[in-house]
């Protein structure tokens, strides 16, 4: 099997080669930090060998849990935030038909996602459609104490004990929480949930491979084994390989640290196939949590195109040139599809028919690449020879090793959050939540 490679081509006008390859030393520290755990967060490196430590039984016990709900579900209903989301999400629409929702003979259960917001409509609207078809939950939270999903669990809960009785009800949720802490825990120990634990060394934005991914992803039909597969490969590849000629993720770490320390401060993850929207939006969580912090780290943002480039082409093309892109770019298509002739050629399209639609996208893939380049804006490109289960598996630990070395070389603690706290201690003193009585009164008063 072929593996994803990284192509620097359009990076070297503007940092040569030798600059990057200058920063071995560097990487090879950050490695060496990695893998002897010396490294600050060192308690949370247990996605580093994740992969390979996947075992036959634990993807049967996944599998048998995903037969019993696929049996008796049209819908899975998964609930978490964050990491507890973006992963499943992520594999799910990448690996999906565009349209699954609307076949009418669709064959897999569909995953729909709750407790990733606090959105009254979506709620009401969701448990609308749940009335009207059959459903399982599988609920996903590492702390078990995070309000979004917790909300979301009480509403679905008791929404689906009303439909079709406790005892039913508790064959269709599955919970996926910590191994002794957590209200989750509780929960599912007390009402006799089927349940899967998150191992304590694995932070949320590093969890797709543990069971926060795949039981979702293999209730949904999804080939787990595959995913894995092709990140066990990018693992064997990789993990331990410091050399930036052999490890792309080692050479990815260095060249955004390289482009960080030039000023280009934001880096913008472009796609050109709709089914990649949501592998940004978790690479942006990997690397915005990760990196985000003591006043450092790359702003990480993503454009979907070519609809963006009728949005945001203008600012890439012209705006201040902070930016930097790393494209997902992807060899063959599933499906194939012409531009038809026309007897008339009204609109002029003539010159493209019998050419692929993906032949013009690739050109336009190429052009706006060009010309950011000539705009000012370096471009990285990751290639991945097709969307299917084992490139994601690949790319996914490829992102991850790669977050972990550049994080050290940004001097950070690439594995802690202690940002998110923020909000949530002002949301808690605003709602009154016991225990936090002197914040609600501080609060009031400034507002
Ligand atoms: O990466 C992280 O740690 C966070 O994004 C968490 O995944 C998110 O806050 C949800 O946390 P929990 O799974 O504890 O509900």
């Amino acid at each position: 099997m072929e593996m994803i490679k990284l192509d620097l081509k359009n990076v070297y006008d503007f940092i040569p080669e030798q600059e990057i390859r200058g920063m071995q030393q560097e990487v090879s520290e950050s490695m060496e930090k990695l893998n002897a755990g010396t490294g600050a967060g060192n308690d949370f490196l247990g996605w580093l060998n994740l992969p390979s430590s996947i075992a036959e039984e634990d993807f049967n016990a996944i599998e048998k849990t995903a037969r019993r709900l696929r049996e008796t579900s049209e819908i899975v209903v998964v609930i978490g935030i964050g990491g507890s989301y973006l992963g499943a999400k992520a594999v799910n629409d990448a690996l999906s038909d565009n349209f699954a929702s609307w076949r009418k003979n669709r064959k897999d259960p569909m995953m729909i996602f709750a407790g990733h917001n606090i959105d009254e409509d979506y709620m009401h609207e969701l448990i609308r459609l749940l009335d009207d078809c059959t459903y399982s939950i599988v609920a996903i939270s590492k702390s078990g104490t995070t309000t979004e999903p917790a909300i979301a669990f009480r509403i679905l809960r008791e929404h689906l004990v009303s439909k079709i009785g406790i005892s039913a009800a508790r064959d269709r949720i599955v919970a996926i929480t910590d191994g002794s802490k957590g209200a989750m825990r509780k929960l599912a120990d007390q009402e006799g949930y089927e349940s899967y634990v998150i191992p304590d060394d694995v932070g949320g934005r590093f969890s797709v491979l543990t069971p926060v991914g795949l039981v979702p992803l293999a209730v949904a039909g999804f080939d787990i084994r595959q995913l894995v597969t092709g990140a066990v490969e990018m693992e064997q590849a990789a993990r331990t390989e410091p050399s930036m000629e052999k490890n792309p993720a080692a050479l990815y770490a260095a060249t955004r640290n390289a482009m960080y320390r030039k000023g280009k401060k934001i880096e913008i993850l472009v796609n050109y196939h709709s089914k990649l929207h949501y592998v940004a939006e978790w690479w942006k969580q990997l690397y915005g949590e990760s990196e985000g912090k003591d006043g450092k780290g790359i702003f990480p943002a993503a454009v979907d195109n070519s609809s963006d480039l009728h949005s945001m082409g203008q600012y890439i093309q012209e705006g201040e040139r902070i930016l930097f892109e790393t494209v997902l770019s992807i060899g063959e298509t599933d499906n194939e599809m012409v531009v038809p002739k026309d007897a008339d050629n009204l609109d002029g399209l003539n010159y493209l028919s019998g050419k692929k639609i993906d032949d013009v996208n690739k050109m336009a893939e190429l052009g706006t690449t060009l010309a950011h380049v000539d705009g000012g804006v370096p471009n990285l490109r990751i290639v991945v020879p097709q969307l299917n289960a084992r490139y994601l598996g690949q790319l996914i630990y490829f992102f991850e090793l790669a977050c972990g070395i550049s994080g050290y070389m940004l001097e950070v603690n690439p594995f802690n959050q202690p940002g998110v706290e923020a909000y949530k201690k002002n949301m808690f003193a605003l709602l009154e939540k016991p225990g936090f009585e002197a914040e609600t009164r501080k609060i009031k008063d400034r507002i």
